[in-house]
Parts: C-alpha cells; structure tokens; sequence
C-alpha cells in the first residue's frame, strides 16, 4: 500500500517479479508490469493525476454507463470516485483461488450520485495477479434498491503498444459493431483481421470470450478473456483527436490501443437482490509462441 499525490494506491505483486499497481481513485488499474519490469498499459505523459477526473490510461471502470446517454457524466461517475478498501469481501471467486496478490475495492452510491442515477448498488471490484503474472479484474454489481435497474460497462484497458500501424486485433472480424464516429449506426465487419489507419471508435457486439491483440514490433500478443462481457470496444483517437485532448500528447496515439471488455450493447438489467459479474483476464504470451499453436 502506498500513497501517490495524496491517493492511496495499493501495489500487487508476484514472486517472479511481476507487478499492478491499482489506485483507490476510480478503481483504476494504473500499471501492469510483466516479470522484467516492462509496462503493459498504457498511460499519457499528459496524464493530470487529479481527482475528481480520473487518469488517462490504466483500466478506469466505465459504470453505470459506457459512452454519453444524454447524461453529462460520460462513461459514469464510478472512474471519479474514490472506493474504499474492501477488507470483508465475499468469498473468492472460484477461478481466482489461485491468486494470492489481490486487492478488493468496494464503492456504494453517495447521495450526490443517487441525485444523478437513483439506484442503490454495491459494486465490489477485485484486482488479482496471478502467478503468472496474468491481470485478473473482477466486478460484481448488486442491486440493492427496492426496483430493477439496468447499466452498461466497460474496463476502459489502454494497452500500451509499439506502433499503432504494426498492431491488428484477431476474433472481430466479421462481427456487427456500432460505429461512435456515426451515432453508434450498425455495420457489419467483413474484412481481415482489425487493423489501423485512422480514427477508430467501436462497438463491437457479441465477441467471442477471447481477444488477441498481436503486436507485430514487439513480438508481443495481449490475449484477452472475458467473461459477462460480451461486447468489446476498440478505440484509438489517431492524430486530429489526439491533439484536442488535453490530458493526451499529440503522437501519443501510435503507442496505444484501447481494447474494452464491456456489456454496451444489451444494458445489463438487476432485480432487487441480483448481482451481475464480469471477469477480465488479460495476459501477454510472445508472439512466436502464438504462431505454433
Ligand atoms: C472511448 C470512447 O472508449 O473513450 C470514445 O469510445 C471516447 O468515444 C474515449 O472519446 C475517451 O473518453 P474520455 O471520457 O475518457 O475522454
């Protein structure tokens, strides 16, 4: 456990050396390191590491909404909260026993926010490092209300990247998506593998549970598994964007590709007394290895 600008930060650690490092603000996954020492996300060197806004890069936790609804608060007010320390969590998960460097984080509604979404949850949020050093994020959403009510999700996960134009995205293609750069109007996939050339800003609907993200230059494959979460976002925001974002440098979109496990497409919906779950496990395996299998 460590502070950081005043913000508590919990670092996790493996025995070969492998490391995250997640910050009580939003939640967020800020770094993720393999057992050399070499950072997997990506973060801005523009990044403000002020709250209320939460940082640019890492996994900031889109709740209770992904995108702009109409609502002033995009992608939800969970990434600009401060959680708090979970130390009765539930039991474990039964996939996770084999963690044993984890966090549990847990936020419930302040009144500000029931001001702006009327519902009572509880959302609890586990960050484990497995053995192997694989990333492994769990959130479980309960609807404590006396009435129903649905959201979306996503983990925003800004893997860091050698060269955008190298890099191209394998178990998308052929899938419908929603395109955000024409009103989340519907199209249908029907090229190769996803590959980059400009803005992109996706929804990727009903992807399969797995996701590989190969980086050519690197050498390096993110494979990605998800689990209550069968949408998929891909985003990168190229040059024009790029420069309108303060919080982000000009080129800095040739070392980054956003790649969201997230529930978009169909709203989850809780009954009073439900609980929704969503896993996502990401791990790095050399892309050498791949190509044999
Ligand atoms: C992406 C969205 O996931 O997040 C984009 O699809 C958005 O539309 C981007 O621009 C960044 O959002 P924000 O609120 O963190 O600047």
């Amino acid at each position: 456990s460590k502070d950081w600008n005043g913000i508590e930060q919990i670092l996790l650690r493996n025995p070969q050396g492998a490391s995250a490092r997640v910050s009580v603000h939003g939640g967020q996954v800020v770094s993720w390191r393999n057992e050399r020492g070499e950072e997997l996300l990506f973060t801005s060197s523009k990044a403000i590491f002020k709250p209320p806004k939460d940082i640019r890069g890492g996994i900031p936790i889109c709740f209770p909404q992904f995108g702009n609804c109409g609502s002033p608060e995009q992608h939800g007010f969970a990434r600009n909260k401060i959680w708090v320390i979970d130390e009765n969590p539930p039991q474990l998960h039964p996939n996770d026993s084999h963690c044993k460097s984890f966090i549990d984080l847990l936020l419930k509604p302040s009144e500000e926010d029931l001001k702006c979404w009327p519902h009572s949850f509880e959302f609890r949020l586990r960050v484990s490092l497995s053995a192997d050093g694989d990333l492994i994020l769990i959130s479980r959403v309960r609807n404590v209300n006396g009435k129903p009510f649905s959201f979306s999700f996503a983990y925003h996960t800004h893997l860091s990247v050698s060269d955008i134009s190298e890099v191209r995205i394998e178990g998308l293609e052929t899938l419908d998506y929603l395109d955000s750069l024409c009103q989340r109007e519907r199209f249908t996939e029907q090229g190769d593998a996803v590959t980059f050339e400009s803005e992109i800003d996706r929804v990727y609907l009903n992807s399969p549970s797995i996701v590989a993200v190969l980086d050519h230059e690197k050498k390096r494959t993110f494979v990605i598994k998800k689990e209550g979460l069968p949408d998929c976002v891909v985003w990168n925001p190229w040059e024009k964007k790029s420069k309108s974002m303060a919080d982000f440098g000009d080129e800095e979109y040739k070392q980054m590709l956003c790649v969201n496990g997230a529930a978009i497409g169909r709203p989850i919906t809780l009954k009073p007394g439900e609980e929704w779950t969503g896993r996502l496990e990401l791990s790095v395996v050399s892309s050498s290895f791949c190509s044999e299998q």
